[in-house]
């Protein structure tokens, strides 16, 4: 049984992954993580697929992990389980990732949205830590990915309480890029796919890289890994290329070289 949709060439050069257990909001269980990452990994390698949009549907993008399956485990059968695995092998995909939220983003759905690149949200899209209310803690980053995107007096005030924060709210805390009506989110997140899928791939992998270093490492040594992929692209067809066509006054043609 699949509780994901596919689709490739959305638009060129983008996959779209849809979350599909509608009947569960969308609960992370351990099937659809498993299916999830290996599906993630598989289109990272393709060298047809530039960026990825993973998304849900109108009514929640995910509620968090399943409740129900996990209710009865031990710590034994959560370290032998190791699920968050998975979640340390999404973060290290080299294709950007684009979540395209609408309606619930809780739990372990907020934190997978976290670990996309860039989140794009439906203004009924609904954010929240809610462990708390079920005996637990956020345990696929939430604290610390939520902390560095919203500050610690929110993130705090959040995940102690459980309560859930809304699209605009969001957008205004940095932690979601753009609110748009619930008609046109997926659109939005495809097209902004679309846009970063056109440019050079070699370019968007190195940026992104680098970007995400900026929450791992000093400000020097950051810098440091900045200005090692910034020299390093010179070794590509593309930088030539795209400087070049600057100057002959054309569009680039990108080789991924
Ligand atoms: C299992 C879930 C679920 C979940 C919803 N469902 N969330 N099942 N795990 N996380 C199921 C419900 O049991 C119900 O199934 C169906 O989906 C519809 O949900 P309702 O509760 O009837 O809908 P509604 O009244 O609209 O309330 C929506 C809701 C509520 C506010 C989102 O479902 C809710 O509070 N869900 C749990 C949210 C949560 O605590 N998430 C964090 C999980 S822990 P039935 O069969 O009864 O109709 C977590 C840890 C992360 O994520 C660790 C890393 C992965």
């Amino acid at each position: 049984m699949s509780f994901l949709i596919v689709e490739k060439e959305v638009r060129p050069g983008v996959a779209l992954i849809r979350l599909n257990r509608p009947e569960s909001l969308n609960a992370l269980n351990r099937a659809l993580v498993g299916e999830l990452t290996e599906t993630l990994l598989s289109l990272d390698k393709e060298d047809s697929v530039r960026a990825i949009v993973i998304t849900g549907n109108e009514r929640a993008f995910a509620a968090g992990a399943d409740i129900k399956e996990m209710a009865n485990d031990g710590v034994v059968d959560m370290l032998l389980l190791d699920q968050f695995q998975r979640w340390d092998q999404i973060k290290r995909l080299k294709k950007p990732l684009i979540a395209a939220v609408s309606g619930y983003a809780l739990g372990g759905g907020c934190e997978l949205a976290m670990l996309c690149d860039i989140i794009i949200a439906s203004e009924t899209a609904q954010f929240g830590q809610p462990e708390i209310k079920i005996g637990v803690i956020p345990g696929a980053g939430g604290t610390q990915r939520l902390t560095r995107a919203i500050g610690k007096s929110r993130a705090m005030e959040y995940i102690l309480t459980g309560r859930f924060f809304s699209a605009k709210q969001a957008e205004a805390w940095g932690l979601v890029s753009r609110v748009v009506p619930v008609e046109l989110y997926l659109e939005e997140a495809l097209n902004l796919a679309a846009e970063i899928a056109a440019m050079p791939p070699i370019a968007v992998q190195l940026a992104k890289q680098a970007v995400n270093k900026a929450y791992e490492l000093s400000l020097e040594e950051g810098l440091h890994f900045e200005r090692r992929n910034f020299y390093l692209l010179f070794a590509t067809e593309d930088q030539k290329e795209g400087m070049r066509a600057f100057m002959e006054k054309r569009p680039p043609q990108w080789k991924g070289k």
